[in-house]
């Protein structure tokens, strides 16, 4: 399996993705002008692995001069149809398509896992203004539930890898040289329908690269044995984001 197949998995069911993933809390868009210094309303603030648009659907509503770098041929399409007033621009986090010192701010929800660090983060200080802020995070199911521990291990036992597992803060720090990440913990939750919970999982790129047989026979059991812990139907999805932040240094 190669990283390359799974990053670009997700163009396939780009119209999942937008409808099962979860968005984000606005703690944490208060938390990230509060690291950054300045408020986001009328900031230049350039998404990176905006994918069909969640964060960049809230960096928008706060009043973000938005811009949108994506990939993916399918996850831009879809970010067209959910945000047509946002432009989008083919690209990636190893080699950004904009000019130096153009960014107060550059985010990478759940998309910095799928760049090299070592190309990613000089490109991402590059664009930023002296000053500017470079912010990466994460939603990350809470662990320390029960349910969420339980299927964790089917997960484990069914496809030999955990779903969640990608851009740890430890990963960052060590991948990040010069540069300091603060880190920061934004817990929150959702509640929804098991089938929206399933098809969240099933957009994840762990599953999305299983065959369709070894995803469904997984789905279905899922199913059975979440309808088992919530008989109604609903479930709390509980998150916290795995937030980190380093500024490009003044003067330089
Ligand atoms: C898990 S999705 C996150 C999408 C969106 N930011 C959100 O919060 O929902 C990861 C995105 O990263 C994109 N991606 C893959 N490789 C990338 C790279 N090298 N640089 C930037 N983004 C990349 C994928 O195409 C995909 O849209």
């Amino acid at each position: 399996m190669t990283d390359t197949r799974r990053a670009h998995s997700f163009n396939a069911a780009a119209a999942q993705y937008a409808a099962a993933r979860p968005s984000y809390p606005p703690a944490l868009f208060d938390t990230v002008e509060a690291l950054s210094g300045r408020p986001l309303r009328g900031a230049a603030v350039v998404d990176v692995g905006a994918g069909t648009g969640i964060a960049a659907a809230r960096l928008h509503a706060r009043g973000a001069r938005l811009l949108a770098v994506e990939p993916g041929a399918g996850m831009a399409a879809e970010f067209r149809r959910q945000l047509p007033g946002v432009p989008v621009v083919r690209g990636d986090g190893n080699a950004l398509p904009l000019a130096s010192g153009s960014a107060d701010l550059l985010t990478f929800a759940q998309s910095w896992h799928w760049t090299e660090p070592a190309r990613a983060l000089p490109e991402a200080l590059r664009v930023l203004r002296p000053g500017g802020t470079l912010a990466l995070w994460w939603n990350v199911l809470d662990h320390r539930v029960g349910w969420v521990a339980a299927q964790g291990a089917r997960l484990a036992a069914h496809f030999g890898a955990h779903a969640g597992a990608h851009g740890t803060p430890e990963r960052v720090r060590a991948e990040a040289g010069a540069a300091e990440f603060t880190h920061h913990r934004v817990p929150w939750s959702r509640r929804i329908s098991v089938d929206t919970h399933l098809a969240n999982l099933g957009s994840h790129s762990l599953l999305l690269v299983a065959g369709e047989e070894s995803r469904a026979s997984f789905l279905t059991a899922e199913r059975a044995a979440l309808l088992r812990d919530f008989p109604d139907g609903t479930l709390d999805e509980p998150y916290v984001v795995d937030l980190l932040v380093t500024r490009r240094p003044n003067g330089n």
